[in-house]
């Protein structure tokens, strides 16, 4: 692990990446190919274009979360400071472009930030424009990969942590996923820490199916460019043309699933390796879970996190939660 101090920008970054270059994201993106159904972590959407495009979402009129999160946010932001109290070390997981946060620091008022993002680029690029516009907030960045283990960057001071975790990201995992999830968080935290965290809510499907189908094809073009991103990262041989984008409600496991369906038969090469698709077949790219109020605290409750306030829109559409370890 390494340290670099960036005086000039007054971001402290750490990179927490293994050291040689995605040699053990390859091989997960082999073994998820290799699988039947065919699979791949939404995780590897998120390179510099896949980030960009899914800022993109997140403006489209039919992807109500992060408008939904951000008014809860906004509007709760003295609650939210109340139960988390003074000079907290904030910790963001997968900061992206770390714009919800900048809803919460004024009222907060932590002491650091801290984003930790699998995007190195895109990380330094947006914590620097957080240090540069919050002078007093001393910020922190280490580009890691949250869903493995985590570890504190070396050096850095952590008093009272509070882990933030917005956006619904949560839903990426399985329910006995995001369950382990919290068990690594309830490891990693020490007692009376907090995580404030943004969980989707389940509800009538045609919302939730607009939301992934947007009309202007965002999302279509965000399930995609994993596929171009296999060409110039994995050494893929594709034609991206030859693809199409499938999102839709699974109402028995409660989550949207995108997959990116074949056209026609055809083998695709990845680092070296022939993959066969039917016409029709899938490669299962995301899965974003829906959750009740009581079925996400029962779930954060069996990790050792207490329920201390959550937060919901007035169309019951998205909820903010404060748990403590
Ligand atoms: C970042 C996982 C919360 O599931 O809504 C948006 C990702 N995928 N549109 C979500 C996403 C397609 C998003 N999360």
């Amino acid at each position: 692990m390494t340290m670099m101090s960036n005086t000039a920008t007054a971001v402290h970054f750490y990179d927490q990446q293994p050291p040689v270059a995605s040699m053990s994201l390859r091989d997960e993106l082999l073994q998820g190919l290799r699988s039947t159904p065919k699979t791949a972590s939404p995780k590897f959407f998120y390179d510099l274009r896949g980030s960009e495009l899914f800022d993109q979402i997140c403006v489209q009129p039919e992807y109500y979360p992060t408008r939904t999160e951000e008014a809860i946010l906004r509007d709760a932001a003295d609650d939210i400071a109340n139960v988390v109290g003074r000079d907290a070390t904030l910790i963001e997981l997968g900061s992206g472009a770390s714009r919800k946060v900048r809803l919460l620091l004024e009222a907060v008022r932590p002491t650091r930030y801290l984003g930790i993002d699998i995007s190195r680029d895109f990380l330094l690029d947006s914590t620097r424009r957080l240090a540069a516009d919050y002078p007093w907030l001393e910020v922190h960045a280490a580009c890691a990969d949250f869903s493995r283990r985590m570890t504190m960057p070396e050096g850095m001071a952590c008093d009272h942590p509070v882990a933030f975790f917005p956006g619904s990201s949560i839903g990426n995992f399985t329910p006995q996923e995001a369950e382990s999830f919290l068990q690594g968080l309830h490891s990693l935290l020490p007692a009376g820490s907090g995580l404030l965290v943004g969980v989707d809510l389940v509800k009538d499907n045609t919302i939730i199916n607009a939301a992934y189908n947007d009309v202007a094809g965002v999302t279509a073009a965000f399930n995609l460019n994993l596929l171009e991103r296999l060409r110039s990262e994995f050494e893929a041989d594709l034609d991206p043309k030859r693809f199409s984008h499938l999102a839709f409600y699974n109402e028995a496991q409660s989550r949207i699933e995108m997959h990116l369906v074949s056209d026609i038969i055809q083998e695709i090469e990845v680092a070296g390796e022939v993959f066969r698709f039917e016409a029709g077949e899938t490669l299962h790219t995301e899965n974003s879970y829906k959750y009740t109020i009581e079925g996400f605290q029962a779930l954060a409750g069996r990790a050792g996190f207490q329920a201390r306030a959550e937060w919901v829109d007035d169309a019951a559409l998205f909820s903010v939660h404060y748990l403590e370890r």
